[in-house]
C-alpha cells in the first residue's frame, strides 16, 4: 500500500551524516569528529565537535555539523550554540545556509528557518533544494502568500522537476478551487506517469473535484477513506497550519482546547492564537514511547526541554497515563477541542480513555497522524473508531487531509456509556 507524499522531514541537513563545507583540509580533531558522526557514533561525534571549536578560528565544518546533529537529537541547547557560532560563516556559503536553516527547522524554529532560507535562495548558487525547503517551511508556517510565488519560480527556474511542480499543487492546493492544484500534479504526472506519489496527488484532486472517488479503484485505502467519507462541509487542506487553524476556529464550546503531544510547541502556539482560550498541553518531552512507523523508541525527545509558549498555555509535563489521571481529578470543565499528535496508538488511546468522558457534543478533535502511514488503521484511527464505541459519540467530519495526514471532527452526539 503506498502512501501520501506528506510527511515532512527536514533531514537533509539536520542529518545523520556528517557534510563538509570548507575546502581546507581538515583538523585532526575534526577529522575524527566527522568519522564519529559518518560511523553514527553520535555521543562522541559531539564531543569531539565541541573540543574541535574550543580553539579559535570557528571552523563552519565543525559547528554547523555539530549544530545539525544536536538538533537532530535533541540537544537543544548545544544545537543553538553551535548553529549562532555557524551563522556568521555560513551566510555567504548557499549551502550552509541552507543547512543550517534546516537544522532551525528541525529546532520548531520555523521563522528564522524561513528568513535564512529566503536569504540562502537569492545567493547565486543556491541550490534547488533551498527553494523546496523554504516551501514547505512556509507551508508549515501557513504562509502561503511567501510558498505560491516561490513555488512558481521553482516549476519557472526548473520546469522538468517532479518535485517542483508537487512543491506547487500543495502550494496551490485550494479544495474550494482545485483547478491550480490539478494542472500542477498534470504537470507532475507527465514528466513522471508511473510515480506512484504524483498519480495519487492528482486522483485525490481530481476526486475532490468532482466529488466522485473516480480512478480510485487500485488506490490506497486511505485515500478511498478520505472521498468516501467527506461530507459538504468538510475540508481538505495541504498544510497542517491550515487544518489546526481550521479544527481550532470551529470549536464552539467554552472549555480549553487540550493538546496531547507537544514537542517544540509548533502546533501548541497556533492552538494558543484562538481568542479567549486556555491551552492545556501534555507531553513527556521523552519522545515517543514506543518505535512507531520508521522512528525508534524515543523519537522527537527535547531531552526534558520544555519550549516557550505563549501565556494562555500550560504544560504538563510527564508520561499521559501519569499526568492525565491527575488532571481529570482537578479539572472541572469539559475541552472545546482535543488535538492528538502522539502518533503512536497507545498514546491516543490512553488520551481519548482518560479525556472521552469530558467530551461533550459540539467537541472537535484533531488528528494529526490519522490517515496513509502504512498502519493507519492500527494507530490513531482505531483508537478513534474504539472511543466512538465505547462512548457512543456520533460524529461529523470537519476536515479530512490525506496530503497531510490529518482529520479533524466534531462530536455531534454522546451516548449513555
Ligand atoms: C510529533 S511530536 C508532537 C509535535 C507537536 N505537536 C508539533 O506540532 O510540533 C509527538 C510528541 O508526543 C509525545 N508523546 C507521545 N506519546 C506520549 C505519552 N504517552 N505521554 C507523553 N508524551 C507523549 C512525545 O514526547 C513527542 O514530543
Amino acid at each position: 500500500m503506498s502512501q501520501a507524499p506528506r510527511r515532512q522531514s527536514w533531514a537533509g541537513g539536520a542529518r545523520k551524516r556528517p557534510c563538509r563545507y570548507d575546502p581546507a583540509p581538515a583538523s585532526a580533531l575534526l577529522t575524527l569528529a566527522l568519522r564519529a558522526h559518518r560511523r553514527g557514533e553520535w555521543p562522541e561525534a559531539l564531543a569531539l565537535y565541541v573540543r574541535a571549536l574550543e580553539d579559535p578560528p570557528v571552523s563552519l565544518d565543525a559547528a554547523l555539523n555539530l549544530g545539525s546533529l544536536a538538533a537532530h537529537l535533541g540537544h537543544r541547547a548545544l544545537a543553538q550554540r553551535a548553529l549562532a557560532l555557524a551563522l556568521p560563516l555560513a551566510l555567504a556559503d548557499a549551502r550552509a545556509l541552507r543547512d543550517l536553516a534546516i537544522a532551525h527547522a528541525t529546532l520548531g524554529e520555523l521563522g528564522t528557518a524561513r528568513a535564512l532560507l529566503s536569504h540562502c535562495v537569492a545567493l547565486p548558487d543556491a541550490p534547488e533544494g533551498a527553494r523546496l525547503a523554504l516551501i514547505r517551511v512556509c507551508l508549515a508556517l501557513g504562509d502561503s502568500a511567501l510558498a505560491i510565488p516561490h513555488s512558481r519560480e521553482a516549476v519557472a527556474r526548473n520546469p522538468d522537476s517532479v518535485d517542483a511542480w508537487l512543491a506547487l499543487h500543495r502550494a496551490v492546493f485550494d479544495d474550494r478551487a482545485l483547478s491550480p492544484a490539478i494542472e500542477s500534479a498534470a504537470r507532475a504526472l507527465a514528466l513522471a506517469p508511473e510515480d506512484p506519489r504524483v498519480q495519487r496527488c492528482l486522483a485525490h484532486a481530481t476526486a475532490l473535484q468532482f466529488h466522485a472517488p473516480r480512478d480510485l479503484s487500485d488506490q490506497d485505502d486511505a485515500l478511498q477513506f478520505c472521498i468516501q467519507n467527506r461530507e459538504i462541509h468538510t475540508r481538505a487542506f495541504a498544510s497542517k497550519h491550515h487544518a489546526i487553524a481550521h479544527a481550532r476556529d470551529a470549536r464552539v464550546l467554552d472549555g480549553p482546547i487540550v493538546e496531547l503531544g507537544v514537542r517544540h510547541g509548533v502546533s501548541t502556539r497556533v492552538l494558543a492564537q484562538a481568542q479567549g482560550a486556555q491551552v492545556h498541553a501534555f507531553d513527556s518531552f521523552e519522545g515517543l514511547p514506543a518505535a512507531w512507523n520508521s522512528l525508534p523508541l524515543g523519537a522527537f525527545t527535547t531531552r526534558g526541554h520544555l519550549p516557550s509558549v505563549p501565556p494562555n498555555v500550560t504544560l504538563y509535563v510527564g508520561w499521559f497515563e501519569q499526568t492525565l489521571p491527575t488532571y481529570c481529578a482537578h479539572e472541572e470543565s469539559s475541552p472545546s477541542m482535543i488535538h492528538v499528535d502522539s502518533d503512536v496508538y497507545e498514546s491516543a488511546r490512553c488520551a481519548l480513555s482518560h479525556l472521552g468522558p469530558r467530551v461533550r457534543p459540539g467537541c472537535v478533535l484533531l488528528f494529526d497522524e490519522y490517515l496513509g502511514n502504512a498502519g493507519w488503521r492500527d494507530e490513531e484511527h482505531r483508537a478513534l473508531t474504539e472511543a466512538i464505541v465505547r462512548f457512543h459519540w456520533s460524529i461529523t467530519w470537519l476536515s479530512l487531509s490525506w496530503l497531510t495526514g490529518q482529520a479533524a471532527l466534531r462530536v455531534t452526539a454522546v451516548g449513555d456509556t
